[in-house]
């Protein structure tokens, strides 16, 4: 790969950046002094440094997202704005995507990436990966439609739905509740519920796997996965 592209990947700006950065720092592959971002480098094997400072490439990224309202869930569009525009410039150079969708009015956890072999296994229903969500239903949720959801329902195309576990947090005409499904089929939780007569009025994502949406983090904001979470993820591979 180009030394440019990998130090833009590295966090050093965009490829203007590191053409400024060629000229006026000290940049060293295996010794060698280089100014011209032209140059291929092997990031496995070259050893390159910006000022002393040893360059880090990471191949993939994983980024954890609080989805807001309104914003589709898609790499680009020509009328919305989507996840991937949520990002930083630097970010967005990475190529990541959306690991699923959720629906443009759905909010909360979406992984993007760059690691597709990753993605396929997080949504492989193979992997019985748990998606939790949170959900408000325009009337009373009952213990019936909490057996009916573990049986699995009957979807509108004529699906039946794996096993979901449905626990319902309040029983009102505004109800409210959260279900774990293992699978992702389009608009999901909306049809479930249509299989029972009901309609989700606010639907949020809580949980997948390993992650639960933190508090701390606002709508519209992502983090980095740690270290650790990434070497869980590798196991999934
Ligand atoms: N189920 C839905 O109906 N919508 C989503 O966005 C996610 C799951």
């Amino acid at each position: 790969m180009r030394l440019d592209k990998l130090l833009a990947h590295s966090g050093y700006g965009s490829r203007k950046d590191v053409k400024q950065l060629l000229k006026s720092a000290r940049v060293v592959v295996n010794d060698t002094k280089v100014s011209s971002g032209k140059v291929h480098v092997d990031p496995e094997q070259d050893k390159i440094y910006v000022n002393d400072e040893r360059v880090e490439y990471e191949e993939f990224v994983y980024f954890l997202l609080h989805k807001p309202a309104g914003v589709i869930s898609a790499t680009e569009d020509m009328r919305d704005q989507t996840v991937v525009d949520l990002l930083t410039e630097a970010d967005q150079l990475r190529s990541p995507f959306p690991v699923g969708r959720l629906d443009k009015d759905t909010e909360g956890l979406l992984l993007l990436t760059n690691d597709g072999k990753l993605a396929h296994q997080l949504l492989t229903p193979k992997n019985d990966i748990g998606k939790t969500y949170y959900a408000k239903i325009n009337q009373p949720v009952t213990e019936a439609d909490r057996v009916a959801f573990k049986k699995g329902v009957v979807l509108d195309d004529g699906y039946q739905t794996k096993p979901a576990e449905l626990v319902i947090l309040k029983s009102d005409s505004i109800s409210e509740i959260e279900l774990t499904i293992t699978e992702g089929k389009f608009h999901q939780v909306k049809r479930m519920f249509e299989a029972v007569g009901k309609r989700v009025i606010y639907l949020k994502r809580i949980a997948m796997e390993e992650w639960t949406l933190e508090p701390t983090l606002a709508k519209g904001k992502y983090r980095r996965l740690t270290e650790a979470e990434i070497n869980y993820l590798q196991q999934l591979k």
